[in-house]
């Protein structure tokens, strides 16, 4: 069953964003395509780390070690799964949803691992309405996504799988194992097509990756996304990101200027590694997370803030708003981390950090 996506829809799907590039990479590459996969690898590498397809630009999706890109993407050729861990808001999500979207052309088929995620939203359940009516029948059966990928010899995704209770990891152990999922109601199995794999996320702030089982781990080939190593890197991914987003949202307002994200990514660079960026001095750090993908988010709705009630230009006040949110999340304990950083460190940054400083020190009374 394809999810319907209008131009309406609140998020598209990345293999219908980049529709155009997947089309382009499809029609010019030269590459041999593995069984089951839409493009060539490497026609995968491109797509993710950017690049040209004919005279077509590929934008880049996933910024930061190629290598890592390489090793991601091999091992989906291989019989192997895939587990992307780190740190929150380095992108696992978003470079599993584009490896999908590249390697299948459908990033759709996810299972979301909760606490309560059951055993049934990994292999099968049954449609009880059906089911009491004519007993048990192909027509009655529904499948996970993950058996679908199967069917369909696609990549399925199962996002923090980490939270999972351990009878979910083991019923995973055996689709991995196996590459079947026996429906022994009907007596018979499903037997996963060539192109089929997973690709799984798991953050290692959460309950942890430590948890998860040696049996369930040994099935898969391990990746560690980082945080960005530097500064102009991280700079990079914000501003990109920030502008695609504000393009989808539709928001009436100036992208934010060079000089406001550079202030936040070097903020969120000292507190995250709790020292100046010229490493003279030691700050504390607050306790939530202040990852990439919040100071992406924090830009975003300080523009929303500035399109909505202001004159469209991001102000100080908007930013000072939007990073309190962030890095004063309910603990009482970041208020004073913020003000020691706003008195120890911004305030003696002289004349450009002025404003900010005293929207912050306003926003944090
Ligand atoms: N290295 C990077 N390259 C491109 N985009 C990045 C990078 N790091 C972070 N982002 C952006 O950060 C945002 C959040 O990423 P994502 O949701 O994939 O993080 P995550 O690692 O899955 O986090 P969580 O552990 O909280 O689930 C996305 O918009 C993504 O584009
Ligand atoms: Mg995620």
């Amino acid at each position: 069953m394809a999810a319907a996506h209008t131009q309406d829809t609140m998020r598209l799907p990345a293999e219908l964003l980049y529709q155009q590039e997947i089309e382009v990479l499809k029609k010019e590459d030269k590459g041999d395509v593995p069984p089951g996969w839409q493009m060539s690898p490497r026609a995968v590498l491109t797509y993710i780390t950017g690049g040209k397809a004919g005279k077509l630009d590929i934008t880049p999706k996933y910024i930061g070690n190629r290598r890592l890109v390489e090793m991601a993407i091999a091992t989906l050729v291989t019989d192997r799964a895939l587990l992307l861990i780190g740190e929150p808001g380095t992108a696992k999500s978003w470079l599993s949803e584009n490896l999908a979207a590249a390697v299948s052309g459908n990033s759709g088929l996810v299972v979301q691992g909760t606490a309560g995620t059951s055993e049934e939203q990994v292999r099968y359940s049954w449609n009880y309405a059906m089911l009491l009516a004519n007993g048990p029948t192909p027509e009655a059966l529904v499948r996970s996504p993950i058996m679908r990928a199967m069917e369909g010899g696609s990549v399925a995704r199962f996002e923090e799988i980490s939270r999972c209770a351990s009878e979910v990891q083991d019923a995973l152990i055996s689709i991995l194992s196996e590459k079947t999922v026996s429906v022994p109601e009907l007596g018979n199995e499903t037997s996963a097509r060539k192109g089929f794999s997973i690709i799984a996320t798991a953050n290692t702030r959460d309950r942890g990756v430590n948890e998860m089982s040696a049996a369930l781990k040994r099935r898969f080939n391990i990746i560690v996304l980082p945080a960005p190593s530097d500064l102009e890197t991280e700079l990079s991914i914000v501003k990109k990101r920030v502008s695609e987003i504000a393009a989808s949202y539709e928001l009436k307002a100036s992208p934010p200027a060079d000089e406001a994200l550079l202030k936040v990514v070097t903020i969120f660079r000292e507190l995250r590694s709790g020292m100046t960026l010229d490493r003279k001095e030691k700050l504390k750090s607050p306790a939530g997370v202040i990852s990439t993908a919040e100071a992406i988010s924090l830009l975003t709705n300080s523009m929303a803030l500035a399109a909505s009630f202001g004159s469209g230009e991001m102000t100080d006040e908007d930013l000072a708003a939007g990073l309190q949110g962030a890095i004063v999340k309910d603990d009482d304990k970041d208020k004073l981390v913020w003000k020691e950083y706003l008195d120890n460190v911004m305030k003696k940054r002289g004349s450009e950090w002025r404003g900010l400083y005293q929207a912050c020190r306003e926003m944090n009374e």
